[in-house]
Parts: structure tokens; sequence; C-alpha cells
């Protein structure tokens, strides 16, 4: 079975709902550490809840981005770690992790990238006047928010929507493509050819569910 680590810097709320996956047997992995940069993050919380080991490593305590992923990196590895899930992860990730982890991290964005990437995904969404928002998930590369495309989810902006409003429900889209495209990652069906990551077998049942072609 796949063993996969989670990163995260807050609340948490993709981290439980791959916990909640897996403990409903519809996320065929075992996550065996969380790790976050900042203590309080109430994600810890979380992973404690479901028995998952967590550690924190405060970024602040290294001298540079490199140094701090070198110590990520070894507790990934300690942990035996074979997929990283970034969940509201709150740092730049460099290539001493990227190179560990060889098209094996795994992040999501609140936005239909490659539009607006970077910070206040929604709000940027919301001041674009975008009809159509969502969530992506992708595999990470060195630029942010950037890396080949595994799944994306689709909601339409209501007219009255704010950007809390856009984001709450841009999260509920984040909490069911991110456990579906870690299962494809599981079932070892993702094939990444250049920029497009191709599917094998069935389509997701995600994308089942949208009133499209
Ligand atoms: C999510 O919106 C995710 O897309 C972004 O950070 C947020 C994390 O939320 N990368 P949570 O900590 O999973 O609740």
């Amino acid at each position: 079975m796949l063993t996969a680590g989670v990163l995260i810097s807050g609340t948490g709320t993709n981290l439980q709902a791959i916990l909640d996956r897996v403990a409903d047997g519809t996320l065929a992995c075992r996550v065996a550490v969380v790790i976050s940069n900042r203590a309080g993050a109430a994600g810890l919380e979380r992973a404690r809840g479901a028995g998952v080991a967590t550690r924190v490593i405060d970024h602040r305590a290294f001298a540079g981005r490199e140094a701090f992923d070198t110590a990520v990196v070894d507790a990934l590895r300690a942990a035996g770690v074979e997929l990283v899930v970034l969940a509201g992860f709150d740092r730049i990730v460099t290539r001493v992790l990227l190179e560990a982890f060889p098209s094996r991290v795994v992040n999501i964005h609140p936005a239909l990238l490659p539009a607006f990437p970077g910070l206040h995904a929604q709000r940027q969404a919301l001041e674009h006047g975008v009809r159509i928002a969502g969530a992506t998930v992708h595999f990470v590369d060195e630029q942010a928010d950037h890396g080949p495309i595994i799944l994306q989810g689709a909601i339409v902006v209501a007219p009255d929507d704010t950007e809390e409003s856009l984001a709450r429900r841009i999260l509920d889209i984040e909490h069911t493509i991110y456990p579906a495209a870690i299962q494809l990652f599981a079932e070892g069906r993702l094939v990444v050819e250049g920029r497009r990551v191709r599917i094998l077998g069935e389509r997701p049942t995600y994308d089942r569910l949208l009133p499209t072609w």
C-alpha cells in the first residue's frame, strides 16, 4: 500500500478529508507522518486524532530553504514516505525535496490553474470577474503552482459571492478531488507526459459527476 506523508502549515481541512477517506476505505494509502512548519497548526490535532505521527519542523530554525527541505526530506524518508502531499503548506519547496521525490510531490491550489497562481487565489478570481472558479491538484515542479495537472474541479461563481463564500465552496471541491487524485496515484494510473498527465483506465469518478461532454 502507498505510504504518504502530508505537509501542512495550518487548519488542515484537506488533511482531514484525506484521513477520512483513508478511514472509510475509499483511499487506499497509509498516512505515515504529518509534518508542520508551524507548531500551532490545527491540522496537527487532526493527525493525532487519527493516530498519525506528527513532526514540527520550524523553518525559522534553518539558514535557508534548502537546509529546511533537507530536514523535511530526512523526516519523510524516516517514515518510509513514497508520496509527498502538500496540503496548505506555506513554504516554497526547493529542488532538495523535488529531487528526493521525483514526480512524487503533489499540491492543491484553490484556483483553476494556470489562472490565479500564488496567494489569495479566490480573491484574484473574484476580482477578475470569472464565471467559473475551482481547484487544481497538480504535481509540483520548481515553479509555484505550475506543475502537471492531475485533476481539477469547477464551480459556478454566484453573483453575490464573497471571497469567503467562494473559498468555502472551492474547499468542498478540494476535499473531493484531493483524495481522488491520491487514489489515482496509489493505483499507479497517472502517467506524466511533459505537461500533461494521462490517466490510465476508466475516467475518474469525480470527472463523471460533471455535467460535461
Ligand atoms: C487550501 O485552500 C489549499 O488549496 C491551499 O491552502 C488551503 C489549505 O486549507 N493550498 P486546509 O489547511 O487544508 O484547510
